[in-house]
């Protein structure tokens, strides 16, 4: 404990209460259009780009979830190209919808005439009888109730429909939001928990009514988008970031980004997360939707506990969780030697004196409190040449991520894990 105190203390770390942006409006420009799971806050992106990117030409986010950073990279002034990456088809659905303007007039015109299309069959189906064809996924009865099958069928035959891809993308975005929002799913929780008898009871959710409410709030989303874009050109990318990435060598000037607290399946399920809407807009399951948890840093176990990364806090952490565990030793351990492999391929594309930014949290495994920040610093200055410019501790005052976890994986115990947030900043000389 007291090394592992010492290498903490080698490192420079504030806390700075004014990075907690308490009761901001996170929701702004495209922000709001789709939830997903820890989101960054676009506040942190925002005053990031304006404190260590102002003279940035080109920024990658590696891990862009929906795409808060490149949105705001979209609506800054300097940016000519942004790069966001990710496995997950629903967060890159998403990051493209938000960061790409679409003419409000064809935007209304074509919802006048889906909302047409939906009403009608509405009607046909309910005075004349007549049958839609519904999809059928495995489970979609257990998660879905048989109204709310029918109603989701109609708006889709009629989202499909349309010709145009872009447009066609940005109602498939609002569908996905209302298939989370009228599933049988506990709401507001990121895994797949189905309601109780009592919850599902009251669960009569009007999914057309729905799908109309999220088309409205997103269509002044796409308003406030266009208003403020700044025309950066929005790169993204269906890649792995752990491989060599479609991005020239020496061709980046800040990487933005928040990557995965750890592995998908023991902190956040970004795949059980986006399964259902997934299985909707018609992802094939085995090939695209099954293994994302997998795929994710850290999804597969290593095979020992041998590693070349080279940090002493890692070291240290490992040998500790390996004295109760070694199993969760190893799904430790794979997420960190994933996360090498990130790091050297940002070396390869940063420019000289470009800076990274990374919104990190520091999670609790076996009691035993990881701190990613301090391994991160060890980690990049192991591969090449990094100043760690500062690292930033700020207090979460609302994000939507899992704060207790179960520390031994019994159920019902619980410990609080993250209350703050690392804002790892380095400079690549
Ligand atoms: C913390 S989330 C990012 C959230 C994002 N900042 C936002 O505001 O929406 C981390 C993301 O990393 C993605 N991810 C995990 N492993 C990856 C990999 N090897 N390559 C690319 N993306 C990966 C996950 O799918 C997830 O969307």
């Amino acid at each position: 404990m007291k090394l592992l105190k010492k290498h903490e203390a080698a490192i420079k770390r504030v806390h700075d209460d004014s990075w907690d942006f308490s009761g901001a409006n996170t929701k702004y420009c495209t922000h709001g259009m789709h939830t997903y799971p820890a989101m960054m806050i676009p506040q942190i992106a925002k005053r990031l780009i304006d404190e260590y990117g102002n003279d940035a030409e080109v920024m990658l986010d590696p891990f862009m979830g929906t795409g808060t950073s490149l949105v705001e990279a979209k609506i800054h002034h300097n940016f000519k190209y942004a790069y966001g990456v990710d496995i997950n088809p629903l967060a890159r659905l998403v990051a493209k919808v938000k960061t790409y303007p679409i003419s409000i007039e064809k935007l209304e015109h074509s919802f006048r005439e889906l909302r047409n299309n939906i009403d009608n069959e509405k009607l046909e189906i309910h005075f004349q009888g007549k049958k839609i064809e519904k999809p059928s996924f495995f489970n979609i009865n257990f998660w879905f109730k048989p109204e709310v099958i029918e109603d989701l069928a109609i708006i889709k035959k009629y989202i499909w429909e349309l010709q145009n891809t872009d447009i066609k993308d940005f109602y498939k975005v609002c569908f996905s939001e209302t298939v989370r929002n009228v599933s049988n799913t506990r709401n507001r929780e990121f895994k797949l928990y189905k309601m109780n008898e009592k919850q599902l009871e009251k669960h009569n959710p009007n999914t057309i009514q729905e799908f109309y409410k999220q088309v409205q709030k997103n269509l002044i989303s796409m308003k406030d988008l266009i208003a403020n874009d700044k025309n950066a050109k929005i790169k993204i990318l269906n890649e792995d970031s752990r491989y060599k990435l479609s991005v020239p060598d020496d061709s980046v000037d800040l990487i933005l980004t928040s990557p995965p607290y750890g592995d998908s399946l023991t902190t956040v399920a970004y795949g059980q997360f986006s399964r259902l809407s997934l299985q909707w807009l018609g992802f094939d399951y085995k090939e695209e939707v099954r293994d994302i948890d997998k795929i994710c840093l850290g999804g597969i176990k290593t095979r020992s506990l041998e590693h070349t990364t080279k940090s002493p806090t890692l070291d240290l952490i490992i040998n500790q969780i390996a004295e109760y565990d070694n199993n969760r030793a190893k799904d430790v351990l794979s997420f960190y030697e994933d996360l090498f492999k990130c790091i050297l391929e940002f070396k390869r594309v940063m420019k000289k004196n470009g800076i990274l930014c990374f919104v990190v949290g520091n999670r609790t495994v076996k009691r035993i409190n990881i701190p990613t920040d301090v391994i991160m610093v060890e980690l990049f200055q192991s591969s090449g040449n990094y100043e760690h410019i500062k690292t930033i501790i700020r207090n979460i005052p609302s994000k939507r991520m899992p704060k207790a976890n179960s520390p031994t994986n019994v159920k019902g115990t619980t410990v609080t894990t993250m209350n703050h947030e690392y804002i790892v900043i380095l400079q690549i000389k």
